[in-house]
């Protein structure tokens, strides 16, 4: 059994795959997942309107060794059935990726284990492997997530290209800091998403950033004109009504898909991938999900998103990354030395 864990920022994950399976021949998909779970620290952090690193770290350090004894327990495994062990790096925050990976390397060193340290962002992409069918390239990926937007070109394994990234916030930024100028409560992307489904797109004008350029996105003009389009309804009106709301929420995510959107098509259109691929947290919007599959549709390209408890942080795309890095005979030797790498690019994996 091949463990894998994911503390980077404010979800606790572990995740036990059957990597004897995986290595036998047999295709990754959900029924090689023995067990999963995810604890997320979102009470914790709603006070403060956004992750406290140092708080984020301690409920890791307090909750793994719980949750590592639940997941045994909910997998019927011991400790003794487990071979690899498969741990996030970076990037992600400094202390709580240090948590996860200080208990992994305890784990594996105590045992004599291998140890495979990978990269949070291919983890993501590698979530879409879940899904029963390995990537076939090139392909071509959009990573939208609370702390990344990027699109990656993936000419083969482990040879990447990023084709855009975003100037300023991330679209999960962007749905977040919206929903908190609309009184949305935090994190608040998904509720977004779910008023702006009540609303009408049309009912207001929001910029779509960097319109026309390929090669950046940015988000930070949105935030600014969604603020002062809130203050102006809020003079104008005692309160927001709640259609006000769904329909601001409506065009704000009209402009953030519409972005994110645009530039994957004329991306699809210049590198021809052989797959598209939609992974991160955002990734569980499901106008998004439409939009980009129909998208693919025309263009005769293969969509893959995976589910969506697979969109937002876990450890299954973790267990999944480290089953396609050993399967390609990339896991190397472990090095008990290593350290978190808070900045780690995909390029310089
Ligand atoms: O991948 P993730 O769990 O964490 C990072 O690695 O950043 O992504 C979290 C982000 C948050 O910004 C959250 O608001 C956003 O994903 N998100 C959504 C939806 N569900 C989660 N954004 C738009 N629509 C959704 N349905
Ligand atoms: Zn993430």
């Amino acid at each position: 059994m091949l463990l894998a864990i994911d503390t980077s920022c404010d979800e606790t994950a572990l995740a036990i795959l059957d990597i004897k399976k995986v290595l036998a021949g047999e295709v990754l998909s959900e029924k090689l997942l023995v067990s999963e779970v995810v604890s997320s620290q979102i009470k914790l952090h709603e006070p403060y309107g956004g992750v406290v690193p140092e708080l984020a770290a301690r409920e890791h350090f307090n909750n793994l060794p719980i949750l590592f004894e639940n997941i045994l327990s909910q997998a019927k495994i011991k400790k003794d059935d487990i071979s690899t062990v498969a741990v996030t790096r970076g990037p992600g925050l400094n202390g709580c990726l240090l948590v996860g990976l200080c208990f992994a390397k305890a784990f594996a060193a105590m045992r004599k284990l291998q140890l495979l340290a990978l990269n949070h962002v291919e983890g993501h992409i590698f979530s879409a492997e879940l899904m029963g069918k390995p990537l076939q390239y090139p392909a071509l990926a959009l990573v939208v997530s609370g702390g990344h937007t990027m699109l990656v070109f993936m000419k083969s394994f482990r040879r990447y290209e990023i084709i855009a990234k975003t100037r300023d916030d991330a679209a999960g930024e962007a749905f977040d800091k919206s929903a908190n100028l609309l009184g949305l409560g935090y994190p608040g992307g998904a509720i977004l998403s779910q008023r702006a489904a009540l609303g009408n797109a049309l009912a207001y004008k929001l910029p779509v950033g960097l319109a026309g350029v390929n090669e950046a996105f940015s988000f930070s003009g949105l935030k600014t004109a969604v603020g002062r389009l809130v203050n102006s309804l809020a003079q104008s009106k005692e309160n927001l009504s709640e259609q006000i709301i769904n329909d601001v929420a409506a065009a704000v995510q009209q402009a953030i898909i519409k972005a994110l959107v645009d530039k994957t098509v004329a991306a699809m259109r210049r590198v021809r991938p052989r797959n598209l691929i939609l992974v991160g947290g955002v990734a569980a919007n499901q106008y998004l999900r439409i939009w980009l599959e129909n998208e693919a549709r025309e263009q005769k390209v293969e969509f893959i998103v995976p589910e969506r408890r697979w969109c937002t942080d876990n450890a299954s795309m973790i267990a999944s990354l480290a089953a396609r890095v050993l399967l390609e005979g990339q896991a190397g030797i472990s090095d008990f030395y290593i350290s978190a790498l808070p900045q780690w690019s995909i390029l310089d994996i």
